[in-house]
């Protein structure tokens, strides 16, 4: 299958809504990742995207909405906290775990009672799910375990051939996948820190419950590998010394003959003589916006050693670390 790659005119969109309305895949940008997009309520086309991703079947997929009463016509019930969080956060970064309705076919939430819902802020993204008439449920559109794309180029090199079309939006804004929250089990509790603070989240609906470091993936989804890139990744832990720790990382690996590069925030990126170093800006906003970006980039150019800069767990900085301490497999140093 060819895969082609539709600039977001008026026109494409439309024939992108088409493919999906039809059956068919269509990878769309959003302003968290793109998206691998397929009408929710045909079964046949929800395991075409498991297919093409490489994705285990039992983590369950987001339906994208373009209009909030469709959430109504997908759930079950609707708690008061999460009608003042859908109020106050959609469109946005942000999902919403409610029971589900029968109408959203078992393939599409992994046999779950829940589904999670989401309406992106994304203009292109919303015209294509308005137009397509359908609930639209959409993974990120990478292969299963590879960093989220974060451009059309992205979806291209893992998908290229296995689906029909991708719809080229430019760069997303967030650069990170939506905060998934949890309205279906007593108080809203997080299950991914993502594109919109729990902070920010937590002053309009009060507290939500955050386990850290939990051993227990909190959706089916955080039990698996994810975001690795092909090289090795580290994450040097906030503090003392990162400095020095990052620079006597990056001589090993390069002492052993591997190619190495440091990923670190703009206030630090001068502190490395000439070693090799990428900016990831100058505030946790621009680090999930790049991130991403750069591990694709590190294996682009064949780098085998990532040294990254942690970052405290709070506001952005609580996804910027999730998704570090994941591509890095845990190593931190
Ligand atoms: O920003 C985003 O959320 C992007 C864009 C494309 O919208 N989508 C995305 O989808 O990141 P995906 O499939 O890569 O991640 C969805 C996460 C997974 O960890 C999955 O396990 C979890 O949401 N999830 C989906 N449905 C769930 C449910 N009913 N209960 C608990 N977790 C669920
Ligand atoms: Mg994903």
């Amino acid at each position: 299958m060819d895969t082609v790659i539709y600039k977001a005119t008026e026109e494409n969109i439309k024939k992108c809504a088409e493919i999906i309305k039809n059956g068919g895949l269509v990878a769309f940008p959003t302003e968290t990742v793109y998206g691998l997009g397929a009408n929710a309520l045909i079964s046949k086309s929800v395991k075409d995207i498991y297919a093409a991703k490489g994705r285990p079947s039992d983590n369950p997929l987001i339906v994208h909405i373009a209009d909030k009463r469709t959430v109504f016509e997908i759930a079950k019930t609707v708690p008061p906290l999460a009608l003042k969080f859908m109020e106050a956060f959609m469109p946005g970064p942000v999902t919403a775990v409610l029971p589900k309705k029968s109408i959203v076919p078992d393939v599409v939430t992994g046999g779950l009672d829940t589904v999670a819902i989401r309406m992106p802020q994304n203009e292109i993204a919303r015209t294509l799910i308005s137009l397509s008439g359908v609930p639209v449920c959409a993974p990120s559109a990478n292969t299963s375990g590879k960093p989220s794309p974060t451009c059309a180029k992205h979806v291209y090199f893992d998908l290229n051939g296995k689906i029909p079309a991708i719809l080229d939006g430019g760069d997303c804004t967030v650069g990170v996948e939506s905060t998934v929250i949890d309205f279906t089990a007593g108080a809203p509790r997080l299950l991914r820190a993502g594109g919109m603070p729990v902070e920010t989240i937590e002053k309009v609906i009060g507290p939500v419950t955050v386990v850290r470091n939990s051993k227990v993936a909190l959706c089916p989804g955080m039990k698996y590998k994810h975001y690795s890139p092909d090289a090795d990744v580290f994450m040097a832990v906030p503090g003392k010394d990162i400095k020095q720790r990052m620079a006597d990382a990056f001589d090993k690996a390069e002492s052993e003959g591997k190619k190495a590069v440091i990923i670190a925030m703009s206030e630090l990126k001068d502190s490395f003589e000439n070693r090799k170093v990428w900016d990831a800006g100058k505030d946790c906003e621009s680090y999930a916006h790049n991130l991403f970006a750069f591990l694709r980039k590190a294996d682009d150019e064949k780098y085998s050693v990532v040294i990254c800069q942690g970052v405290e767990e709070k506001g952005m900085g609580a996804s910027v670390y999730n998704r570090l301490i994941k591509a890095a497999g845990g190593k931190t140093i």
